[in-house]
């Protein structure tokens, strides 16, 4: 049974701009040993005419299929259906819909408007208190609006749109949609995505209200730490474009577009921005500005100023939203000894506050300060967000209650300080949780409670950081795209959600972040000003990044997108570094980032360049490139012979003897076989050494767990996993940690907490070890060569565990392992879906003795012996339900 249908890795998307789109679907079934035959995908118009039929495709492993139709038609909605058939030549289908957006920037007619920027409001002397609202010499947001009239309800209404800037919209006082921060994050120097909303239910016969809010964002707010372009880096105020257009019954279309003849006025919000915080002056709001009887003229609104009319450059947003995905309930209210309250809401998390203020006088003012951390007096922490003010401001405008939740920021927080109330319950404010809305696909849970609480720590990481692009951490003045940190988390955060569509919106801002000369940058979206050469390891996820989504999804879309900006890195490094030990052009080199014991630079950076030289081969052969695949091929072995003559010596001793020197020696395959026992050997006394203990950085810490498995010393890496002095996984949360830390020593009981100007605790690069948890714990893996789940490795890891599962939505179906150690009896079941095999191995003391739905696995239905190794039995099975139970002590 086909289910889970996808278009670009979305379901039901507004908006598509591809011409081919991957058209994809997931596999469930109840019957052991069930595979699809093939599969017809037809494709046809709203009223039914067909468009594109695949015909019968003889693919049993196939679960997508490219578009091949006639093109596609700009704004039009396209219902396709899926027919599986099964071996036995039963059919099962299964239906969707996706809808074009505009296609081509040459379809628009609209312009940027805004509020005019030579307009400025008249400046009055400050009176006591108003110095006190630190602005930051932010302006008020804008708002936009424009009445038009439909002779009809429409038989359809679509509204695309998008700001340089941040937008909310509204139709009639209505708000379209739930994506917040939309736009999005670009490089809008290359690239504005729009949003297109189904606005039909919105649309009235009659008067109608078209009305916009916009403000700074990414586009002309503040945007990390440099202190001398803090913000406005792409553009100084912001700008709305959008069109509505109206299909009505008789066939004929209206197009409502931004232009001249908008107005525009200043909002209440005095100003917003993403570091700094958002203040709303509720004395200067006028209710119904944006409803159809509002008027055409009233204080403060005049004719919309038109910026530009450039629209070259939007681009359909590929990733999910940003949305509100969850609420968190305070958990505690604490009344503060100087006033005001100190709100804790038990999580770190990205987002911000919803309050409801009572009893306010006009100009009463209350203010909302957020921070992740609470210092020894028990005050709230925010030495580590730098200049980032994180501080969001109600000015009362006197209603007897009023609901406040700013738009136009976020912060990352667990605490907020609230003044300017004279009592607040903890029912009146809520923590509302922002994250890329990437559907949640896995999860994870074992016996050992701590455990689980990484888990969960790693989770929310995932959560606060990807609002938009991959950030660094949510709180400070950063929150930047770092290469590195998506990097070394991605494995992880694959296995947590379906991210696919996010790492391609993503992807598009690496490669225009790429310089001529073929260097990747350190962070994606680009920064105007900001132009450093990608560091070994951050430059590198151009490379790795699209080879592992490729792999997780096998969509070969990954790999043709961005195959040439991968062999021009590749050849950017290779060009100034033809001695092949990668020295210069190393950008910032950040190194083993945050690692307790330093690996060599060179080190470090020759193995990146080998394994970025093989993964650029591998994808040149997975896309047809026979030519680009032998030169880089040929390239990485040269580098890897470079590597160990060295850096290597005779017994396997890396340079530097570190971990991370062996890890990445190790992972990336870098090593002749001769070489591989020795280097295993020392990795182990090093771990051993350190307590068993880890030393890595932010480069090392995902390979740890993964290698010391992969070379038979699982044990090792559970020690690792349990270990809960620094610098170690579970430390952290023996402090109070919800969330991974930046660095092993965030907070120490001895030092306290560590140097402000670096100290985030809620980074995720540290929590990469969530893909061993996974992969290596519950046992939920693909095969080293297998793409998109196809050929499943089940394979857990005990350790001194009594259980674990987990559960993962593969691109194939579900996929999920469950087991459980008990009286000497180690029960696993199983779970792969059509069209997928597995090779499971089960660990036992007894081979001979293994049973599977409780018969011995020789005479088990649709289960094959493939081999015996030291305490394990192998299995080879097909898709179904199965459950082993093995002797083991
Ligand atoms: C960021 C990192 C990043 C690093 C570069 C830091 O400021 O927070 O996560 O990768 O700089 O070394």
């Amino acid at each position: 049974m086909p289910y889970g249908l996808r278009c670009e890795h979305r379901a039901e998307p507004l908006g598509i701009d591809e011409p081919e789109p991957l058209l994809s679907w997931r596999l469930s079934s109840g019957r052991r040993g069930d595979a699809p035959g093939g599969f017809r995908v037809r494709v046809r118009a709203e009223d039914g005419a067909q468009v594109w039929d695949s015909g019968p495709v003889d693919d049993p492993s196939a679960v997508s299929v490219r578009y091949g139709g006639p093109a596609l038609r700009p704004r039009t909605r396209y219902r396709w259906t899926v027919e599986v058939t099964g071996t036995d030549g039963a059919t099962a289908r299964e239906e969707s819909w996706f809808e074009t957006g505009m296609l081509s920037p040459s379809a628009w007619s609209a312009a940027w408007i805004t509020h005019d920027p030579s307009v400025q409001d008249v400046v009055d002397a400050p009176e006591e208190g108003e110095v006190a609202l630190a602005d930051h010499g932010l302006q008020p947001a804008v708002r936009l609006r424009r009445a038009f009239e439909a002779p009809a309800a429409p038989v359809a209404a679509r509204l695309y749109v998008t700001a340089r800037g941040l937008y909310e919209i509204r139709v009639n006082g209505t708000r379209v949609g739930d994506a917040e921060l939309a736009p999005g994050w670009t490089d809008y120097r290359d690239r504005i995505d729009y949003q297109a909303y189904d606005v039909t239910g919105l649309v009235r016969t009659g008067a109608n209200m078209l009305a916009a809010t916009i403000a700074d964002g990414w586009w002309s707010g503040f945007v990390g730490f440099d202190e001398r372009r803090s913000g406005a880096h792409y553009g100084t105020f912001p700008q709305l474009l959008a069109e509505l257009h109206l299909v009505h019954a008789d066939g004929s279309a209206d197009v409502v577009a931004t232009c001249g003849d908008w107005q525009s006025a200043r909002s209440p919000v005095r100003y917003a921005d993403l570091l700094m915080g958002e203040c709303h002056d509720l004395r200067r709001e006028t209710p119904g500005w944006d409803l159809p009887d509002a008027g055409h003229d009233g204080e403060g609104w005049r004719t919309a100023w038109v910026a530009a009319t450039d629209r070259s450059r939007l681009t359909a947003s590929v990733a999910p939203p940003v949305r509100a995905v969850r609420e968190l309930p305070a958990r505690t209210v604490t009344p503060l000894a100087g006033g005001g309250f100190l709100v804790d809401f038990g999580q770190n998390f990205a987002g911000r506050v919803r309050l409801t203020a009572r009893g306010l006088a006009p100009g009463d003012r209350v203010v909302i300060r957020h921070g992740e951390a609470l210092d020894e007096a028990g005050a709230l922490y925010t030495a580590n967000l730098r200049t980032a003010d994180a501080t969001d401001v109600l000015i009362a405008g006197g209603d007897a209650e009023t609901v406040f939740e700013p738009r136009f920021t976020y912060h990352g927080f667990r605490y907020a300080e609230v003044t300017g109330l004279s009592a607040l319950d903890a029912g009146d404010i809520t923590g509302v949780v922002l994250h890329s809305d990437t559907p949640w696909a896995g999860e994870f849970t074992c016996s050992d409670p701590d455990v689980d609480r990484l888990h969960e720590a790693i989770s929310w990481g995932q959560r606060s950081n990807f609002v938009g692009v991959p950030t660094d951490c949510p709180q400070r003045d950063e929150r930047l795209g770092w290469l590195a940190d998506a990097q070394v988390f991605l494995p992880t955060a694959c296995l947590n959600a379906d991210v696919a569509a996010f790492f391609d919106g993503w992807l598009r801002e690496v490669r225009g972040a790429q310089s001529p000369d073929g260097a990747f940058g350190n962070v994606a979206p680009r920064l105007a000003g900001v132009s450093d050469e990608g560091a070994p390891g951050w430059g590198d996820a151009g490379v790795l990044v699209p080879w592992h989504l490729y792999r997780v999804y096998g969509d070969e879309r990954f790999l043709e997108r961005n195959l040439d900006a991968m062999c021009a890195w590749v050849d950017h490094v290779h060009r100034h570094n033809p001695d092949l030990v990668w020295s210069n052009r190393t950008g910032p080199h950040f190194a083993d980032w945050l690692a307790p014991t330093p690996t060599p630079r060179d080190v470090l950076a020759t193995a990146y360049f080998a394994r970025s030289a093989a993964l650029t081969a591998r994808a040149a052969e997975v896309v047809g490139s026979e030519e680009a695949a032998a030169r880089y091929g040929a390239l990485a072995a040269h580098v890897r012979k470079t590597f160990t003559e060295r850096f290597v010596s005779a017994d396997g001793r890396v340079h530097g003897d570190t971990q991370t020197a062996y890890l990445l020696a190790l992972a990336f395959e870098l090593l002749p076989d001769d070489l591989v026992p020795g280097a295993v050997r020392r990795l182990a006394e090093l771990v051993e050494e350190a307590g068993p203990g880890l030393t890595t950085g932010f480069l090392g810490v995902g390979l740890i767990a993964p290698v010391l498995d992969a070379h038979g010393r699982a044990d090792l890496a559970h020690a690792l996993l349990r270990r809960t002095d620094p610098p170690s996984w579970l430390y952290p949360l023996r402090h109070g940690a919800t969330t991974v830390w930046e660095r092993w020593d965030g907070y120490t009981p001895e030092r306290g907490f560590q140097a402000a100007a670096m100290n985030s605790f809620n980074h995720y690069a540290l929590g990469s070890v969530g893909e061993w948890l996974y992969r290596g714990v519950a046992g939920l893996d693909q095969a080293p060569g297998s793409t998109g789940y196809r050929e499943l490795l089940i394979r857990p890891r005990p350790g001194a565990l009594s259980g674990a599962s987990a559960r993962y939505e593969s691109v194939r179906g579900l996929v999920s392992t469950g087991w459980t150690r008990r009286d000497g009896v180690f029960e696993l079941r199983v779970a792969v879906p059509p069209g997928a095999t597995a090779t499971v191995h089960i660990p036992t003391d007894d081979p001979a003795g293994v049973r599977e739905g409780g018969t011995p696995v020789a005479d088990a239905p649709g289960v094959s012996v493939a081999g015996t190794g030291p305490r394990e039995l192998r299995c080879r099975i097909g898709s179904g339900d199965y459950r082993f139970t093995a002797a083991l002590q």
